[in-house]
């Protein structure tokens, strides 16, 4: 069995497929692994230590893909960087299908077999390989550091000989798995947290990390929950209460950072331009939603916008910001749901396509695209 990993493509990805530790594993399971020279540079990680681990290193990703049974990647590779690999070889990464269904067609039709992580059920047995979990959680630690650089006060309270400090606060909007980290982080870094999500399960965990939390508890707010656990659209009247009690909060904070999404559905917008206006200059927001349409009306995807004082932050790919870590626990995903795939006697790819995971993030095979949120979509 072979596996290739490419060196990514997309501007600013800075994260790679796999680790050197994760080499050794797959050439444990009997793997012929191949990374394209310089793959892992932008995650610290070396040509000679994948070597070390078992590796070949090839000088292009033609040499590396040819025969391929299974490539790896970080993003959605084009046909072009996969020419070569064999019919059917299995392609894994964050492919990002949604709004991208004719690069996804046409790498069906060149005859891969897509898998796509962010797919990966929110199941115990898959939380191995939840790569939405691995990366939000580094993203929502990284927002706070870089919110902490912007800013152009000290985090903490001090009591010092000279004059005390008051210690910033941090409010957090959205406490998924990002927001989370984000609380844990502002509050790790002496900042005085608060945050707000619209699911009721979110109260605890924020309070048992040390957060305030702020939010309209009516009727609609106890049901604002699907039974996946994500959160679902609110109704007019309950935005408008919401945004009331939150854009008084937000006007003494010194650091927001804003994390709210909607599967499948744009950002919800709550953070208005006279909400940034009522904060004080210095002030800093980072909107970690900025790549699916933003929580801040202001903010701009890749940009720091300044708005009269206030610094918003709109980084692109946060992940990518930490690369070796976020590289690393990528790697360690991928690795627990291929190792499932491959069978331990004949060391050779054996996949139950009834399989739920399997179901559940492979986009195409034989040619087509199989999974039903696109088939069904393709249809109607
Ligand atoms: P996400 O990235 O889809 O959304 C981030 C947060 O924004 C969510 O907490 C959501 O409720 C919140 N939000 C949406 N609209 C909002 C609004 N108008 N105002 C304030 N907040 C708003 O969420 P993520 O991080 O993927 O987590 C979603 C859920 O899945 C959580 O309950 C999390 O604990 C759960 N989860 C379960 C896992 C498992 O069982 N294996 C693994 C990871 C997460």
């Amino acid at each position: 069995m072979r596996i290739a990993v490419l060196r990514e493509q997309t501007a600013n990805e800075t994260r790679v497929a796999v680790t050197p530790e994760v080499v050794a594993k797959y050439v444990g399971l009997g793997a012929k692994v191949a990374i394209e020279k310089g793959a892992g540079e932008e995650s610290r990680l070396l040509d000679k230590d994948y070597k070390e681990a078992g590796a070949s290193i090839s000088t292009s990703a033609a040499t590396a893909v040819k025969g391929a049974d299974v490539v790896l990647t970080v993003r959605r590779p084009t046909v072009e960087q996969l020419k070569g690999a064999k019919k059917n070889a299995l392609v894994m990464g964050m492919h990002d299908p949604f709004g991208h269904e004719k690069e996804i067609g046409a790498l069906a039709k060149a005859g891969y077999a897509l898998f796509t992580m962010e797919f990966m059920p929110r199941i115990t047995r898959a939380q191995v390989m939840d790569v939405l979990s691995s990366q939000a959680n580094l993203a929502g630690y990284q927002a706070v550091i870089e919110a902490s650089y912007a800013f152009d006060r000290a985090f903490p309270m001090m009591m010092t000989a000279a004059g005390t400090i008051r210690p910033a606060k941090a409010f957090v909007m959205g406490a998924g798995v990002a927001g989370l980290q984000a609380i844990a982080t502002a509050k790790r870094l002496g900042a005085a947290v608060s945050a707000t999500d619209v699911r009721p399960a979110a109260k605890e965990q924020v309070e048992s990390l040390g957060g305030k939390f702020v939010a309209v508890e009516d009727d609609e707010f106890k049901q604002a929950e699907t039974a996946g656990g994500y959160a679902k659209e609110m109704s007019k009247e309950y935005q408008a209460k919401q945004a009331e009690l939150v854009s008084a909060h937000i006007a003494k904070q010194d650091i927001v950072v804003t994390t709210a999404l909607i599967p499948g559905r744009p950002a919800p917008k709550l953070i208005t331009k006279a909400m940034v206006e009522s904060m004080a200059p210095g002030s800093v927001i980072v909107d970690m939603a900025v790549e699916r349409g933003g929580n801040v009306e202001v903010s701009k995807r890749g940009e720091v916008v300044d708005h009269k004082g206030v610094k918003v932050i709109g980084y692109e790919n946060l992940p990518s910001r930490l690369a070796a870590s976020a590289s690393q626990l990528y790697a360690k995903n991928l690795y627990a749901f291929l190792e499932t795939l491959i069978d331990k006697e004949s060391q050779e790819l054996a996949i139950d396509w009834e399989d739920e995971l399997v179901v559940a993030t492979n986009l195409s095979r034989d040619g087509a695209v199989v999974h039903s949120a696109f088939v069904e979509k393709k249809e109607a």
